[in-house]
């Protein structure tokens, strides 16, 4: 693996070994074992286009437990705002020894366009673009789903809200299938669930009781205001009491079903403060996974660790 750009194709061998090296990362992400040296003398370079909160802090996070020397490129003071190409300012950042670039950017393809300009030595890690993928969030979501359930192939796993703008959504998908998950659902609106998605291996539900019931896995989606015209987006209030995951509705889900949601979260939109704050919520623990995983996939494209 050079670059991760999608988890789209990534077979199912590789998949289970970036899951299976972010476990042997826990410790290091816990703080029992401060760093270790698989990237030292590296420079990671992070790029975000586009605003985060979790998953550049857990990328920053990860690379320095790696021991490498990190980049955080401010780009709202960059000189992109003067116009800047996007390739020109990858030229210049490589002429700074960059061996890494972790990309979030609001259009879809971007990281994809770095991976075709960088030198055959330089790695790019998509972290998010536009409504495509966002890899590493998938990969923490199966790290997530395995450690509570170990086994994916008796699991069923609804996938609930704006699916249609959800880079999260198509690399869970995609993840899913390949590691064998017995029914992936997706559950919306009409007009927040693509047409043609049977293709991809799931069953699409457009009531919010078909979709959990007797589910083991409740994954919420942020509804994308930013990615939508007027027409499409629907009223918050509206939109929550068709498909707002509550406690009474939870109960149609298994009793021992987690809820999961990437963040960040619409309380009283996609999901009830109840239910984010509640027993059956690992929301939190999906963003600590997020740091083995990340140092499990840097270090494996990156970091001379079998791929
Ligand atoms: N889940 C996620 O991508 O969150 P951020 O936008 O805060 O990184």
């Amino acid at each position: 693996l050079i670059h991760l750009l999608s988890t789209e194709g990534l077979p199912r061998d590789i998949l289970t070994h970036i899951l299976d090296t972010a476990a042997n990362f826990v410790s290091v992400s816990d703080r029992e074992v401060k760093k270790v040296p698989l990237l030292r003398g590296k420079s990671v370079f992070n790029l975000f286009f586009e605003n985060s909160t979790r998953t550049r802090t857990t990328f920053e996070i990860a690379a320095t437990r790696l021991s490498a020397d990190v980049i955080n490129l401010d780009i709202a003071r960059s000189s992109a705002s003067k116009g800047e190409s996007l390739l020109d300012t990858i030229a210049n950042l490589s002429a700074m020894a960059a061996d890494l670039f972790v990309v979030r950017h609001s259009e879809s393809g971007a990281p994809y366009l770095i991976a075709q300009h960088v030198a055959p030595h330089v790695h790019v890690v998509n972290a998010g673009d536009g409504r495509h993928a966002h890899p590493t969030q998938g990969l923490l979501d199966m790290y997530t789903i395995r450690h509570y359930k170990k086994d994916f192939s008796n699991l069923t796993v609804a996938v609930v809200g704006d699916v249609l703008h959800s880079r999260v959504a198509r690399s869970d998908i995609h993840a899913l299938t390949t590691l064998g998950c017995a029914e992936v659902r997706v559950v919306g609106p009409k007009t927040l669930v693509p047409a043609n998605m049977a293709p991809m291996g799931v069953r699409v539900c457009h009531t919010l009781e078909e979709g959990i019931k007797d589910a083991d896995v409740v994954i919420m989606l942020r509804l994308q205001n930013e990615r939508m015209s007027g027409a499409l987006l629907p009223s918050s209030q509206e939109f929550f009491k068709s498909f707002g995951l509550t406690p009474e509705k939870l109960q149609l889900a298994k009793p021992d079903a987690i809820v999961m949601h990437p963040g960040p979260i619409n309380r009283g939109v996609e999901i009830a403060s109840a239910v984010v704050d509640g027993k059956q919520s690992v929301i939190l623990p999906q963003v600590t996974f997020g740091i083995a995983v990340r140092m499990a996939v840097m270090s494996i494209v990156a970091g001379n660790v079998a791929n």
